[in-house]
Order: C-alpha cells, then sequence, then structure tokens
C-alpha cells in the first residue's frame, strides 16, 4: 500500500471569528486535496483549530464564561464556515481533544527522560496588561516599554525550557541539504538567514498555573501548563496517529506520516514552524527523511485608504468575513477568487471590485453563458443528443488539439500548488470554445440542411469539452462543477475519471445532455453612491 498523500494546514486560533485569511488557506489545502486525488493519489487531508492559551481565556475572561465554553462555540463558527465553502476533510484537529492532550503529554515526557527538558528561573520585565515577558526588542526607540504594554514590573519565575539551541546546527543542516524542505525557495532562504542571525536560545515551554489555566497540564510537574505554540504545533503529529493508543481511531501514524504538504503563512515559520516544530520532530527522534514539508503561502492584504497595501487585523477594525461574501457570490464564486488572484506563496491585496468582475467576467460570462448557449443549442437543435459523427475540419482539430496542452500546464501548475496558474490554463480552453462558436456559428449551421454533419461535430466538440472542464474546474469549485455536470448529464463512472483519461474525448456517441440553467447568474454593478 502506497503512503496517502497527508495534507495539513496551520490550526486556526478560535479566539475570535474566521476571516478570509483563514479562508484562503483552507480552500487552497482542500483544492490541492481535491487535485491530488483526482490525480489518482489517496489523500489524508487534516485541518483544525488551536484552542488553548492566553487569548482565548481573555476572550473568555470578558465574557465571563468558562475558556473550554468560548473555544468550543468558536471552533463551530470555523466548522459552519468549512462546510458553507465545501472544505471537506479527513481529520479535525481540536486541540482540546483528550487524544492529543494525551500525546503532548507523553512527548514532554519522552523528551524529560530524554534530558532534553530542563527548569530554571528567569527574572525580567513582565506586561501586567499582555501576561507575557517582555525582551530589548519590545523597547521602544526611547528605550522604554511602550504604553500599549500597561504596567510593567520585574518579575521572576520558574519554567521548563526546551533545549532548542542544541539543534540548531542539525537544522542549518537539514534546511540547506534539503530543497525542498521549504517552499518556495525564496521563503526557504528566509528561514536560512532567520537561523544565521538568531542568537541560539532555548524555548521555554511552560507557563505557571498561576497566570495560565487553559492549557496542557506538564505532566511531570502539575502546576504548569504547556505554552500553546508547542501544544498547537503537535497537532500534525497527534492527528496522524502518533504516540496513540492502538483504538483511538486516528490513523496510522507509520503509514501517514510524514506530510507532504503542511500549509502555513507566512508569519508562522519563523520561528513557530521552521525552527520550533523541525526541531521537536528531531529531538523526538523523527529522522530527516520523515521530516514535512512546509507549503508557505502569502497574506491577502487590503488596499488602503492612501493607496498602500495594509494588513487586515481585528485591531485595525478592516477583516474581512467569507461568509458575508459566500453569501453574495456563492461559495463557488469565492473559492475561485480565492484562488485565481493570489499566486501561491505570495501575497496579493483583497478587493471586492476584483472579486466582483472576475465574478462576471470570468464566472457568468466565460464559463457560464458558454455552458449555457451550448446546452440550449443541443435542446433546440438535437432535442438534447449529441451526436459524434464522423465530420472533422481544422477547426474542430484545433479546439481537441488544446486538451494536451492544457492538461500538461494544468497538471505542473497544480504539482507545483499554483492554483491561479492551473485555473488559466483551463480558461485559454474555455476561450477558446467561445471563439469556437464566434468562428463555426452553429445558429447558422443549423438553418443549412447541407450542414447536418458539422452543426453534429460542433455541438459534439463543445460540450465534449465542457465535460472535460467540468472536471477541470471540480477542486476549486466543486459545486458548480458538480451543477454542470448535471446538466451535461454525466454518468457517475464519467465524473470519477481520473485526470489522465481527459486526454481523450470523454461524450459516447448519443450521450443525452439535460436542460441549461445558469449557474452564476450574473450581478448588477451596485448603483452608484
Ligand atoms: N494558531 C496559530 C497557528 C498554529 S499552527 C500549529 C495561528 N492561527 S491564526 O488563526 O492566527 O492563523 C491561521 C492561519 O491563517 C495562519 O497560517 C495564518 O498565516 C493564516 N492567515 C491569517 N491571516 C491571513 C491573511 N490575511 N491572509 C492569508 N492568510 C492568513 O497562527
Amino acid at each position: 500500500m502506497s503512503k496517502p498523500y497527508y495534507i495539513t494546514t496551520a490550526i486556526d486560533y478560535t479566539n475570535g471569528a474566521p476571516h478570509i485569511g483563514h479562508a484562503y488557506e483552507k480552500v487552497l489545502a482542500d483544492t490541492l486535496a481535491r487535485y491530488h486525488r483526482f490525480a489518482g493519489r489517496e489523500v489524508y487531508f487534516l485541518t483544525g483549530v488551536d484552542q488553548h492559551g492566553q487569548k482565548v481565556q481573555q476572550s473568555a475572561e470578558k465574557e465571563g464564561i468558562p475558556a473550554a465554553e468560548f473555544a468550543s462555540r468558536t471552533a463551530g463558527l470555523f466548522r459552519a464556515l468549512w462546510e458553507k465553502l465545501g472544505v471537506v476533510y479527513d481529520g479535525w484537529a481540536a486541540t482540546t481533544d483528550p487524544r492529543h492532550h494525551q500525546c503532548v503529554q507523553r512527548a514532554l515526557t519522552q523528551l524529560h527522560e530524554q534530558g532534553q527538558l530542563y527548569k530554571k528561573a528567569h527574572r525580567g520585565f513582565y506586561s501586567v496588561r499582555q501576561e507575557q515577558f517582555l525582551t530589548d526588542k519590545e523597547r521602544g526607540p526611547d528605550g522604554q516599554f511602550g504604553s500599549e504594554w500597561g504596567q510593567v514590573i520585574e518579575l521572576e519565575e520558574e519554567n521548563w525550557y526546551f533545549k532548542l539551541s542544541e539543534h540548531v546546527e542539525w537544522l542549518k543542516g537539514y534546511i540547506s541539504g534539503r530543497e525542498d524542505s521549504v517552499i518556495p525557495g525564496f521563503r526557504r532562504q528566509e528561514l536560512l538567514n532567520a537561523i544565521e542571525r538568531a542568537e541560539a536560545t532555548d524555548l521555554c515551554i511552560t507557563r505557571p498555573k498561576s497566570r495560565l489555566q487553559w492549557g496542557i497540564e506538564i505532566p511531570f510537574d502539575p502546576e504548569y501548563v504547556n505554552y500553546v505554540w508547542f501544544d498547537a504545533l503537535m497537532n500534525y503529529a497527534s492527528f496522524a496517529g502518533f504516540l496513540a493508543d492502538p483504538d483511538s481511531g486516528l490513523p496510522d501514524f507509520e503509514k501517514l506520516w510524514p506530510a507532504d504538504l503542511q500549509i502555513i503563512g507566512k508569519d508562522i515559520l519563523v520561528p513557530p514552524h521552521g525552527v520550533y516544530w523541525l526541531i521537536m520532530l528531531h529531538a523526538l527522534g523523527i529522522p530527516d527523511e520523515k521530516m514535512p514539508r512546509l507549503l508557505v503561502h502569502g497574506w491577502w492584504n487590503l488596499r488602503g485608504r492612501n493607496g498602500q497595501s495594509e494588513k487586515m487585523s481585528k485591531s485595525l477594525g478592516n477583516v474581512v468575513d467569507p461568509d458575508v461574501l459566500a453569501d453574495e457570490f456563492g461559495a463557488d464564486g469565492l473559492r475561485y477568487y480565492l484562488m485565481r488572484d493570489i499566486a501561491t506563496g505570495h501575497d496579493a491585496d483583497f478587493s471586492h471590485d476584483r472579486l466582483f468582475s472576475r465574478y462576471n467576467a470570468d464566472l457568468a460570462n466565460d464559463l457560464g453563458n458558454l455552458a449555457n448557449r451550448t446546452l440550449n443549442m443541443i435542446q433546440r437543435y438535437r432535442e438534447g443528443k449529441v451526436t459524434r459523427g464522423t465530420f472533422d475540419d481544422e477547426t474542430c482539430t484545433e479546439l481537441r488539439g488544446m486538451a494536451a496542452g492544457t492538461l500538461e500546464a494544468y497538471r505542473t501548475a497544480m504539482e507545483n500548488h499554483l492554483p491561479h496558474a492551473a485555473l488559466e490554463a483551463v480558461w485559454q480552453w474555455i476561450v477558446a470554445c467561445n471563439q469556437f462558436i464566434d468562428k463555426t456559428q452553429p445558429f447558422k449551421l443549423a438553418k443549412d440542411p447541407e450542414a447536418t454533419e458539422r452543426l453534429d461535430a460542433v455541438l459534439y466538440h463543445l460540450a465534449d469539452t465542457i465535460a472535460r472542464v467540468s472536471l477541470l474546474v471540480a477542486p476549486v469549485m466543486p459545486g458548480a462543477a458538480e451543477k454542470l455536470m448535471n446538466q451535461l448529464q454525466l454518468t457517475p463512472e464519467q465524473r470519477a475519471l481520473p485526470l489522465d483519461a481527459l486526454a481523450s474525448p470523454i461524450l459516447s456517441d448519443g450521450h443525452l445532455t439535460g436542460k441549461p440553467e445558469p449557474i452564476f447568474p450574473r450581478k448588477e454593478a451596485p448603483a452608484a453612491e
């Protein structure tokens, strides 16, 4: 049995509602998971929520409810959004899951027994408001801690530390020796530079219960809970069955590990994933060839009033709500935009205008109209039946001949985690179909009794290309693709065809198509203010 292709994502903080950045990452992972299945691989897709830590405890306190209640309520918002957006996962990584607690505690015990953890006192400046120790990095240009930190006191606290610095040389060697350890390449370089620059220090992995209760208890020192990042990072392994009981219901770790694609945003590469996580795995005995591959994506920003790109953040009050956009453009309209208007690895500016015009131009016009016109003509001229016949000419050969190039470009793009480029390739074929209609003018052929066979061939080529396109767009727009397949009346076997099979026509001679209905109704421009 070959290893399933294991795709994971960052797990989202449940200290607030999901926003467009969260939606992007999960749609990207879902699209790639669907693509890899389409390409014939067995896939395991894991996503979930990061529920412990100070932020959640504070948000819950503000509402006057237990942290567990708050975390489970917000986790529900994420699950509901994934359902709405058609993000379908095989495993749900909620860090409050007792199986995860068990794994984290077992990993901590193992590291403790290996002599990788030690306890020491730290004296330093502590922000009472933010409940964290401050370093010189937090000092302003005047050398003082700014007012955002509130009251700052000098405090001594004992905690457990993980001997991170012992493994930094290993990390350097591993990252520089493996080209695909972090993709894209410029992010790997960024990580290498950061490791070079940073002073190797150990990682504090506990918080005393006196200031944080909402976390996983340290098994060998119950006055402490685990630092949220250590706990959260372990999810990729715990929910893959690492250190799990045989009857846990979790996957078989030996079979599933490592993650082929661990999808994270650029903000959490250095240090959490690129340094802490890889070193944690190494210290736990995971060999180099079993290290997860990190795919680092960019951020959706907003074009601010000054024309500059600005960060989306709750404190700036400028976050974009994916739930509202899915109501406006449909889950598939939103998924399409999120996959089409950003190149994986780079940043992009979110723009409602762009979403609106892409929806109308690419979806309502190019694809929606093409399918509508074609199915209409097949109904009108042939009562729904498509006939291959023997007629052929240069125009038909040309359209058919685009299959090989389209599939090649599509496959290469998806294998390189670039859905925007895969969509571009498919759209060239769609645009060619529209030009094919302009060239062949089937509505004129329908009036010419001499052109019966030619009309059959034209309609067949159109219907067959749209059928193939419906499978190609399914990883990005599963819902719309299904509607299209329903209208085309594709059989279950045709719907399940693998990518390779699309190199040749897929509709049989005499195939019956159904009635068209607009899949992407055109949006009217909002009235000018
Ligand atoms: N809980 C941590 C991750 C722990 S992983 C062991 C976290 N959570 S988060 O909710 O803040 O972010 C979750 C993911 O969403 C991260 O990968 C982050 O990069 C991504 N995004 C958050 N805002 C984003 C944008 N504006 N654009 C794109 N992705 C963004 O970090």
